[in-house]
């Protein structure tokens, strides 16, 4: 068995990131700047935010938080977005998801110039990465792909079950999985809540993506002997043993499917860093393409 070690390869994303970031740096050029908009203080939003901020200082890109109260009207969002698309300096920017209630969350990503969405969440990048045209591919399915890319992990022609069909992780990897690329050319398979005997489908996988949100829901008489697992799920459960109040669940019961794979991601560890890192590629993109 052979574990996705995410961090690891992430952090070689990053060393990669950096030394072009070194190179523009002595021409002379204007480094890549990243923004992220936060709106509330939901806790594991802040942690993701601030982690992303923290890696781009880590690689060398200007980055910049940008932080609204809960209460911040729909129209002044959109508002401070308009800002944002026309910001020069301003490479990408991301707007953290979820939204407070009172504000439409289609409304703000359609305002976000597809040029500048780094996030790849605009219909436009959709459209483009369904079509593999020149796009930025979501920070979650690209992480994936490179993850499998980099080790190897055999795609062309394999059983690929993609569990949870959200417009972030499950619908666009399900594209990407079946697309004629590097890990890609497999037949997949969009399993979602209204799945009818999903366990019937993915004892045939041999590639499983879980996107569902569920602690520990693949259980290890799910799978076939040697399959691949990757696991999207990060939910916080109450720990008391944890000094934070809670640990971090997949939605893999990790300890009882490893014993049956032949690759599999950890939680933490897998997915989670890989996003990160996918995020600064894009923006090295933004920053190259526009
Ligand atoms: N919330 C959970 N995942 C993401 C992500 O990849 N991007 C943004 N903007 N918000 C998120």
């Amino acid at each position: 068995m052979v574990i996705l070690d995410g961090k690891g390869t992430s952090d070689q994303i990053k060393l990669e990131i950096r030394d072009e970031v070194n190179k523009m740096k002595l021409k002379g050029e204007r480094v890549p700047h990243l923004a992220a908009v936060l709106v509330g203080n939901d806790g594991a939003s802040l942690t993701y935010v601030g982690s992303k901020v923290r890696s781009c200082d880590y690689v060398g890109f200007k980055s910049s938080l940008i932080q609204f109260n809960n209460d911040i009207s729909e129209k002044k969002l959109l508002n401070e977005i308009k800002k944002l698309n026309h910001n020069p300096i301003l490479d990408g920017y991301i707007v953290q998801l979820p939204l407070p209630k009172h504000i439409n969350e289609q409304k703000i990503l359609l305002a976000i110039d597809p040029k500048k969405d780094v996030d790849g969440f605009h219909p436009e990048n959709f459209g483009r990465m369904a079509l593999q045209l020149n796009s930025y591919i979501p920070a979650t399915p690209f992480g994936i792909i490179q993850l499998l890319d980099r080790y190897k992990v055999p795609t062309s022609g394999k059983h690929c079950v993609v569990v949870g069909r959200s417009h972030i992780v499950g619908k666009p990897i399900s594209i990407l999985m079946s697309q004629k690329r590097p890990a890609g050319n497999a037949t997949v398979t969009l399993a979602h809540s209204r799945t009818e005997n999903l366990v019937a489908i993915t004892r045939q996988a041999d590639i499983i993506i879980m996107a569902l949100g569920i602690p520990e829901y693949l259980k290890a008489d799910m799978v076939k002997n040697d399959v691949t697992v990757i696991d999207v799920g990060i939910t916080r459960v109450p720990d008391k043993n944890n000094s934070k109040g809670y640990s971090i669940k997949g939605d893999v019961a990790y300890d009882e499917v490893s014993k049956k794979a032949s690759f599999i991601t950890p939680v933490p560890g897998g997915v989670g860093p890989m996003t990160i890192a996918m995020l600064l590629k894009n923006t090295l993109l933004a920053r190259q393409w526009n």
